[in-house]
């Protein structure tokens, strides 16, 4: 029957879990968009992985380890704008605790979610992937978390009698530890760029983060959908833990490059933010997930992402006459609002006409 335009694709990806055989229409990519490598689909040609331990184990201040480190991020922000970090100091116990809990929580039932729907212009809460009106659904459901302290009230929505206390330790511990994480990156990516660390300051040390759950359920026909069409992520940079199912795929030199799940990693990538403050040095990659018949997915992507009111302009030391300034000034806010309002999937409106 007729449902409303937000509960119709959750409430049609729930009843897809179990009983359907085919995808309904709303789902259906146009041939042209649709995915041209599957989820599992390997090769030797695989992204960076990067022990990170240096970060955090003595001799951390073995000038030549943090040198060797520094070098590989660079390296890897330079030719991929994407790496796979392992000895990250986050414990895997804790990683698969959170997700644990989001498996849990898109298992309740459509209604139960709906009492926690994003709302316009709020973060927190049960949603999906922006889309345009009228514009294919991505194959997945989704839930923020702001960092606004909201949490605890949906939870309480969600939990009414016993505030699952699992749910919101999970989130608490995970956000905590993956945004500390996040610092050291950034830091780490920046030492590797040889310009004044005290510029990216202002955009890093007081910077905010969203978390959000992505979840994909099990597809009866995966060649004919995405779980989240080709996009940039709008932030600094973006840690993503996709589990033991693969999904994650990035655009290489035209092609779509699937990124193997591996138990304990951590994916890294550069986000629009960060592309700008470098004047385009470093790339915001695009990149999907596909989904599969068998096998339900989770993420977690955390968001590390420069404060709203700060004003993004790329790095003086990177502009000279040989890399001309690309972009206008803008805030996070406002990029944010774009990026949510046009659903594009390119900085083109910042680029710096000649
Ligand atoms: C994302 O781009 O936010 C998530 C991708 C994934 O689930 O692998
Ligand atoms: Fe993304």
């Amino acid at each position: 029957g007729a449902e409303p335009d937000l509960a119709g694709p959750w409430s049609m990806v729930n009843q897809s879990n179990s009983k359907r055989k085919a995808v309904s229409e709303m789902f259906i990519l146009p041939e042209h968009m649709r995915p041209t490598v599957t989820h599992n689909d390997y090769t030797d040609l695989e992204i960076p992985v990067i022990d990170v331990s240096a970060l955090f184990d003595p001799p951390q201040h073995d000038e030549k380890v943090m040198e060797g480190l520094v070098a590989q991020v660079r390296d890897a922000c330079l030719h991929w704008g994407f790496f796979q970090i392992v000895n990250h100091g986050i414990p895997e116990e804790l990683l698969e605790r959170f997700h644990g809990q989001g498996k849990q929580f898109f298992a309740l039932p459509f209604a139960e979610k709906m009492k926690v729907a994003r709302q316009q212009g709020q973060y927190t809460g049960y949603g999906h992937a922006t889309v345009k009106k009228g514009d294919v659904r991505p194959w997945s459901e989704g839930f923020y978390f702001a960092n606004d302290g909201s949490t605890a009230e949906f939870a309480k929505k969600l939990w009414p009698e016993d505030t699952n206390d699992d749910f919101l330790n999970s989130y608490s511990e995970y956000n905590e530890k993956v945004q500390g994480l996040s610092e050291c990156l950034m830091r780490i990516i920046v030492d590797g760029l040889d310009v004044d660390p005290a510029y990216f300051e202002t955009f890093s040390k007081h910077a905010g983060g969203l978390l959000r759950w992505n979840f994909y359920p099990a597809c009866p026909e995966p060649q004919k959908t995405l779980g989240l069409k080709p996009h940039t992520d709008f932030n600094l940079l973006t840690v993503l833990h996709q589990g033991d199912v693969g999904g994650l795929q990035i655009e290489k030199d035209g092609k779509w490059i699937p990124v193997r799940p591996r138990p304990g990693a951590l994916a890294v990538n550069i986000g629009d933010t960060l592309q700008v403050l470098t004047n385009g040095k470093y790339k915001s990659v695009p990149h999907q997930a596909v989904v599969n018949a068998t096998q339900s997915r989770i993420s977690s992507a955390y968001f590390y992402e420069a404060l709203p009111s700060t004003v993004i302009v790329p790095h003086p030391d990177l502009v000279d006459e040989n890399n001309p300034l690309q972009y206008e000034p803008f805030t996070g806010e406002a990029y944010r609002v774009y990026k949510q309002t046009q659903f594009l999937n390119t900085l083109e409106h910042f680029v710096r006409k000649k």
